[in-house]
């Protein structure tokens, strides 16, 4: 099977040949309950779903947590204006479509949910800072994370260990993006290294960015 990241003319944190280094990590592992930290336009969340269930028909699960910013209901009339104004596209075809004719903005919940419509059984998209809702979320049957959200040091550290109270001792994967120099952040490389020295968990650098952990 040959994989292919597709961007679905969206905006995505995987651009030209990431996607298909990421795609690779999941043939590898093949998980059934995929958890993605950091949504954002869903174009991964959507490539995960594609090739999940093409390996694994209907019996697969995503869940994806991001702010989705520009969807939170209380703040609608503030910040969609904002948000739209500053959802910026090199391709100015992009621009004109998405922000003036069909007005839609990239990472908000209702997007993501309509690029994941075919895949509607098998996702939950939760909306919220993974600082304060990771830890009411059932991570129990979850067996691949990608780790891609809030890049302080603060949030990254609270997401590995979230997520490490329902993996640990589990042999499960966590893939952390922007570890290595090839789309390197100090502060993420950082709470990557203080958490596995703490937990004694070994890294393994996959193509010069993405750190893996195997719980
Ligand atoms: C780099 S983007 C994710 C890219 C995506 N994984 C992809 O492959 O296209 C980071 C996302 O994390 C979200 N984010 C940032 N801080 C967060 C937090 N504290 N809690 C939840 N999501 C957060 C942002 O809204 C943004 O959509």
């Amino acid at each position: 099977m040959v994989l292919k990241y597709k961007s679905y003319w969206r905006k995505t944190g995987l651009k030209g040949k990431w996607g298909n280094i990421f795609l690779e990590q999941l043939k590898e592992y093949k998980p059934k309950n995929f958890l993605e930290i950091g949504v954002f336009c869903g174009v991964t969340a959507r490539n995960t779903c594609d090739y999940l269930s093409q390996i694994h028909g209907n019996q697969f699960s995503y869940i994806g947590v991001d702010l989705f910013g520009g969807s939170q209901k209380n703040y609608k009339d503030e910040i969609e204006p904002n948000f739209l104004k500053n959802q910026k596209f090199s391709n100015p075809l992009k621009n004109i479509y998405y922000n003036y004719i069909i007005k839609e903005n990239l990472n908000s919940l209702a997007s993501n949910k309509k690029l994941l419509q075919k895949y509607e059984k098998n996702t939950q998209l939760i909306a919220g800072d993974t600082n304060e809702i990771l830890k009411n979320i059932d991570l129990s049957s979850i067996d691949f994370v990608f780790l891609d959200g809030g890049h302080s040091y603060e949030t990254v550290l609270n997401d590995l260990e979230e997520i490490y109270k329902s993996l640990k001792n589990r042999n499960k994967v966590i893939l952390c993006d922007d570890y290595g120099e090839a789309s390197f952040i100090k502060e993420v490389k950082n709470a990557i290294d203080d958490f596995t020295k703490s937990n004694n968990i070994r890294i393994s650098i996959i193509e010069n960015r993405f750190a893996k952990l195997i719980t």
